[in-house]
């Protein structure tokens, strides 16, 4: 059996990443922020035995520490860790503007960190595993070399801080076999910026039937960093 841990699935993304694993077979522990949201709850009853839910917040030290206990004993370790979860705040303000130090810090806090504390809590799982893998789910707007924005301080500044906490992390488990994979999942329909996203040309359901074939199916390079790629596996500037 193998066993993959997913964060944000109450919708949008990790959402669909858990029917697409349950469907491939996976033991599914999926994390969640919002009891009320009960869209993963619809598939316990097709998958019940190999589906697990529990609540986290990613944001915060004690809900973190709470899952990685009740993690402990649902699941013996993890083959496959995927941080989904993600923020986005606010993207029109630019320099000259009144900025939102305290909401910048918070999508840090959640987009950064919290990706951060949920991989030192659950690294001891993923290495006592065969896959030993984790994705972190990025963005091209983590990229700097590729900026081509005036605004969205928080989101940008926040998951090249996503990106770089995941070259330290490789470089932690890549000697012992781990592997971790910084992916742009492509531009989704999903309520991140808090209404669905019309602009976007793909679904979730969509992005993760391709990011699964290429993070499961095809033999991506083992290298001293860590693969910064999108859905499609090809690679964007750090
Ligand atoms: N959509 C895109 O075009 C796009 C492009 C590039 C990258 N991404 C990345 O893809 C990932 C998934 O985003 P998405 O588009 O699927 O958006 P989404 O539907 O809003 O999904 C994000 C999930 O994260 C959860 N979440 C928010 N704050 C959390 C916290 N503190 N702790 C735990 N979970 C939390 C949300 O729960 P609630 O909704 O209940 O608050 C939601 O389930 C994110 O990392 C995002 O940055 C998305």
């Amino acid at each position: 059996m193998m066993y993959v841990l997913i964060t944000g699935t109450d919708h949008g993304l990790g959402l669909a990443l858990v029917k697409d694993l349950l469907e491939r077979g996976f033991f599914v522990v999926a994390c969640r922020l919002n009891p009320e949201e009960k869209q993963v709850d619809a598939l316990l009853e097709a998958y019940g035995e190999r589906l697990k839910i529990v609540e986290l917040d990613i944001g915060k030290d004690a809900s973190v520490a709470c899952m990685k206990e009740k993690v402990a004993g649902l699941v013996p370790h993890i083959d496959l860790l995927i941080n989904s979860a993600g923020i986005l705040g606010d993207m029109s303000r630019v320099l000259g503007d009144e900025l939102d130090y305290d909401e910048i810090l918070q999508v840090i806090n959640v987009n950064a960190l919290g990706a951060l504390r949920v991989t030192n809590a659950l690294v001891e799982q993923v290495m006592r595993s065969e896959l030993k893998t984790i994705l972190n789910i990025s963005s091209e707007a983590g990229s700097i070399g590729d900026c081509w924005r005036e605004g969205w301080f928080g989101y940008c500044m926040s998951k090249a801080a996503a990106n770089m906490q995941s070259v330290l992390a490789y470089n932690n488990i890549r000697k012992d076999g781990g592997r971790l994979i910084v992916m742009h999942p492509g531009h989704m329909a999903t309520y991140m910026r808090g209404h669905l996203d019309t602009t976007a040309k793909m679904t979730p359901e969509e992005a993760s039937k391709i990011i699964l074939h290429t993070v499961l199916d095809t033999e991506l390079p083992v290298e001293e960093k860590p693969l910064y790629i999108n859905l499609y596996g090809e690679r964007l500037p750090w």
